[in-house]
């Protein structure tokens, strides 16, 4: 398997690198990126359903927006089971452990709204059951698309294959709530190639999902991030000079770090409605660094390109580590070369005494980091916990120039618009 360069050397972009140099310098439980404990005592948004992926409704430039005075998120939701016999450990108690953990096989997209940016009231499933082509329905993006309330939904259908898709619908607002109508027709916009992006054949660990379509600020093209794996054959990828970076004596040994081959892809709309897409090598590879880069997203700000994706501490290649949480990268222009914010990478992550608190991190244009609660330990030794499956507190972070500092802690699932919509 050839390197970065040989393998995209004619392209218009080389990808920037997240080297094994960068990951070192990853630091569990510095106060500026880590986020504050999530207490064992939170509220959960339902107890029929968990939450995980949390998807803000937002317009084509980022910006979160409500309509007619309602916020509107997208989350990622599983019945909870409770009384299902299938979900009962030997002593007849409800295994919610075992029932979150399945929760990825039976994903559906559901829609909640809010008058005061928390306090989510549950709308429903945003399509009927059948509409998907595939069994799960994962992350992707709503946009607003106008003042009559269209909103195209980007999403993953994954099992079989995983297709990056769209489906349009509309948001229809009343004194009382919120509706989501439509969204009957699923478009495929396309799959892993093999050439760029590692495909299911090449590997059955792969990842192809996440679609988060954008603007560009600065050449106003439609483009889309998506979380990818570099293609080839999975073991063949080569961790060179360029991969390992500079790292002090006794850091040279990669172990079997060519087995963790994540990427963050980009796509540039060939027309203006995003029905037609064309794949271009990965913005950012992090080869014998880690497996995943999930939910890629940008926040345009002071002119720069802050690129977002989160990641696990199970994803990290042999010789590297860090907390689950979100990662970023700062370029001058769309195509960088990105720099690893505060040195290493890491923005926010979860303490090491809670290291699965929250995951799914979405920074926000205005600051605002919103998660979701995975599991807090209930007790000193962290063998006992409880599983979320709800919004966590938001955090606030500042962004300044190559650093970030966590500034501010909110309300569970605050997620306040940043500009209102009122529709025609
Ligand atoms: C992140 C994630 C996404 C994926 C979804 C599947 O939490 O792994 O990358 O779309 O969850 O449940």
């Amino acid at each position: 398997m050839k390197s970065n360069t040989e393998k995209f050397g004619k392209t218009p972009h080389q990808p920037s690198l997240w080297t094994r140099a960068d990951a070192l310098k990853v630091r569990a439980d510095d106060p500026t990126t880590t986020q504050p404990l999530v207490s064992a005592n939170f509220p959960v948004l339902s107890d029929e359903v968990f939450i995980w992926d949390t998807m803000p409704l937002r317009d084509i430039d980022g910006n979160i927006t409500s309509v007619d005075g309602w916020s509107v998120i997208f989350t990622l939701t599983a019945d909870r089971h409770p009384n299902d016999p299938q979900y009962l450990d030997q002593n007849g108690n409800y295994d919610i452990t075992r029932d979150w953990n399945d929760r990825h096989g039976r994903a559906k997209m559901y829609y909640w709204f809010s008058r005061t940016g928390k306090d989510w009231e549950l709308g429903g499933r945003v399509m009927a059951e059948g509409v998907s082509p595939t069994v799960r329905e994962w992350a992707g993006t709503p946009i607003l698309l106008n003042e009559q309330g269209e909103v195209d939904l980007y999403y993953t259908a994954v099992t079989p294959g995983a297709t990056i898709v769209k489906v349009r619908g509309r948001v229809v607002t009343t004194e009382h709530g919120v509706s989501l109508v439509g969204f009957e027709k699923v478009k495929p916009l396309f799959e892993a190639d093999g050439k760029m992006y590692q495909t299911e054949a090449q590997n059955a660990f792969w990842g192809f999902r996440d679609p988060w379509p954008f603007r560009d600020p600065k050449d106003s093209k439609l483009y889309m991030l998506f979380e990818g794996n570099v293609a080839g054959e999975r073991g063949s990828h080569k961790v060179g000079e360029a991969e390992v970076g500079d790292v002090p004596p006794g850091y040279e040994d990669v172990g079997n770090s060519r087995f963790q081959t994540a990427c963050v892809g980009i796509a540039v709309a060939r027309d203006e409605d995003g029905d037609d897409w064309e794949m271009l090598p990965p913005l950012l590879t992090a080869v014998g660094v880690n497996d995943q880069t999930e939910r890629p997203h940008f926040v345009f700000q002071d002119g720069k390109y802050y690129l977002f994706t989160i990641s696990h501490t199970f994803t990290y290649a042999d010789g590297v580590t860090g907390p689950d949480g979100v990662y970023g990268f700062v370029a001058d222009s769309l195509f960088g070369p990105y720099v690893p914010l505060n040195g290493s990478g890491l923005v926010l992550g979860n303490p090491s005494s809670q290291p699965f608190q929250t995951y799914s991190h979405c920074v926000m244009p205005n600051g605002l980091v919103t998660s979701f609660i995975d599991s807090v330990p209930t007790d000193e030794t962290g063998t006992q916990i409880r599983i979320g499956g709800t919004e966590a507190p938001t955090v606030g972070i500042k962004i300044k120039g190559q650093q970030t500092f966590v500034v501010a802690e909110y309300d569970y699932g605050y997620i306040p618009p940043m500009l209102d919509v009122t529709l025609k």
